[in-house]
């Protein structure tokens, strides 16, 4: 018996080694931890369970017969983060460069679909040199078995992507179709084709990280949805996420201690809009405010600034916020924002986190760029988004809520559970100005009587009496109140049951 034991653990040490201490030696030259040091910084101290320690490829060809390491590429099992479950894939780029063939591939799918049956979210860690190329077309499969995946856990458990390394080729296109995509700066990069690819058909030359890397895909690409500095705290960042979520679509997400008093009173929220209309303030200063304990998780926070997104708690619930941001195109909607919130919209109504939406839009940008880019599609994503979802929805309407971007940014009439304005609020079809210029024009060539129209307009138009009146705003609330208003009435939306017909699926213009 204590030989056997003996083999046992020298099996496991072996195993531990992944591709031996020089390669561990080069990994860590290059800023990056091993794929175990990875796994065990990610769950809490001692959690975790490994899967498959000792599962081998079975290629014969190129000799590799003779170098069948355990675990072949990647470290696969469960643990928790602050006590709750996830399963964890962790490529091992010291094994054949953390390729991926056929049996490394069954590792990820097996976890993969424990998550699905146990309902648990999935983590993967890539760092990976893509298909193992002396597997060839059974690595392809390899990877379309975990895509297949991918497609059936989405909405189902939550999938979150750490890039810490290589991820190339259709290699991208698991972390693409998962919900968060993470990068750590200057060690990770991903792209369909390579630098030298790309050389030789478009004559374009470019560094793997001007091409791939995070700053590219956090803010032009917005393939990303977050870089960090290095793995510690790319790790340590993605537990924070993990306890905004719920650990599946049938849960409810994890409601948290909190330290905060839900009726607290800012007194400076009653003085964030300026005198001026058209001068901007900070929108994330009114997400802190109102946040349990300050504290704002964000989602793509480089790329599309006109719009913010994240999570936050509201007596220690998550709730996930949409908000235009004034200081940025004067928070105007436009292809890039509406593609980021709808994104979001849709997966807080996935995993039932209720939605805040704090409102100042101007409308949808005007200009050629955006109609040719299909602005109109594109912001229909968020419309559908914001329509088609059955979780709790609270707006607030800081100031301005112009034409059909008023309509789309969680309106009454998309099935708002309780829209609030600030008595700061202006509704209206457009802003004064434009109206004035449009229903009086015989009027333009005449200063004082355009002044006194527009006066006249905003007298009665900039203002959210009128569609209080209506019942489109449920109530004007006081700025230095919102903290509690909204906290009221997400919690008295915990009850909420609401569901749309029977269908397939929807046809959300993609
Ligand atoms: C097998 C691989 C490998 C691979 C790397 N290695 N990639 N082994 N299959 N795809 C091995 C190397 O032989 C080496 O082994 C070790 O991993 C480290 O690689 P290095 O090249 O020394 O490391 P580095 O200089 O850091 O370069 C990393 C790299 C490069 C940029 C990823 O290795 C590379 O370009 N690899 C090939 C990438 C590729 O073309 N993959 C196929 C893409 S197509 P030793 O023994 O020396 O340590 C694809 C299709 C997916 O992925 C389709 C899905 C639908």
């Amino acid at each position: 018996m204590k030989d056997i034991l003996t083999e046992l653990e020298s099996r496991r040490q072996d195993a531990r080694m992944g591709g031996g201490q020089r390669r561990i030696d080069v990994q860590h030259a290059k800023g990056k931890l091993t794929a175990r040091e990875r796994v065990e910084l990610l769950l809490d101290e001692g959690s975790f369970e490994e899967f498959d320690m000792f599962v081998a490829h079975r290629c014969t060809d190129f000799g590799m017969e003779n170098n069948r390491p355990a675990g072949d590429g990647v470290i696969t099992g469960w643990g928790t983060i602050n006590g709750r479950m996830v399963y964890v894939f962790s490529q091992d780029f010291t094994v054949f460069g953390g390729s991926l063939s056929e049996t490394h591939a069954q590792k990820i799918c097996k976890i993969m679909d424990m998550a699905m049956q146990n309902g648990a979210p999935v983590i993967g860690i890539n760092d990976s040199g893509g298909a193992r190329i002396q597997e060839g077309v059974a690595s392809l499969a390899g990877y379309a078995e975990v895509f297949q995946r991918n497609i059936m856990a989405s909405g189902v458990v939550p999938q979150i992507s750490l890039i810490m390394g290589p991820c190339a080729g259709g290699a991208v296109y698991s972390p693409a179709m998962t919900d968060f995509i993470f990068m750590v700066k200057d060690t990770s990069y991903m792209f369909v084709t390579g630098p030298d690819v790309v050389k030789t058909v478009t004559n374009e030359v470019v560094t793997a990280e001007q091409l791939g890397g995070a700053s590219t895909h956090t803010k032009k690409s917005s393939v990303a949805d977050g870089a960090f500095e290095n793995d510690v705290e790319a790790l340590a960042e993605v537990r924070r996420l993990v306890d905004f979520l719920p650990l599946n679509n049938r849960q409810k997400p994890p409601v948290r201690p909190f330290f905060d008093q839900p009726g607290r009173v800012e007194p400076s929220l009653d003085t964030l809009i300026p005198d001026n209309p058209n001068a901007p303030y900070d929108m994330k200063e009114l997400i802190h405010k109102v946040a349990d304990e300050g504290d704002f998780f964000e989602i793509q926070a480089e790329f599309a600034k006109n719009i913010l997104t994240g999570f936050i708690r509201l007596e220690g619930q998550s709730v996930g916020v949409v908000a235009n941001q004034p200081m940025v195109l004067a928070g105007c909607l436009d292809i890039d924002s509406s593609r980021k919130a709808a994104r979001f919209v849709r997966f807080c109504d996935a995993f039932e986190i209720p939605i805040l939406t704090l409102v100042d839009v101007p409308g949808f940008l005007p200009g050629t760029t955006q109609e040719y880019g299909g602005v109109i599609k594109h912001g229909a994503k968020l419309l559908f988004a914001y329509g088609e979802a059955t979780v709790p929805k609270v707006t607030v309407i800081t100031r301005k809520a112009y034409g059909g971007a008023y309509d789309v940014m969680a309106s009454k009439h998309l099935r708002g559970d309780f829209n609030y304005a600030w008595p700061t609020a202006e509704i209206a079809v457009m802003g004064a100005r434009g109206a004035v210029e449009i229903i009086h024009r015989a009027d333009l060539g005449d200063a004082d009587k355009i002044a006194a129209h527009t006066a006249d307009y905003e007298a009665r138009f900039a203002n959210p009496f009128v569609a209080a009146e209506r019942g489109f705003i449920d109530e004007v609330i006081s700025p230095h109140s919102t903290r509690m208003r909204v906290s009221r009435a997400f919690a008295s939306l915990r009850g909420k049951t609401l569901k749309n017909p029977w269908k397939k699926h929807d046809n959300i213009p993609l």
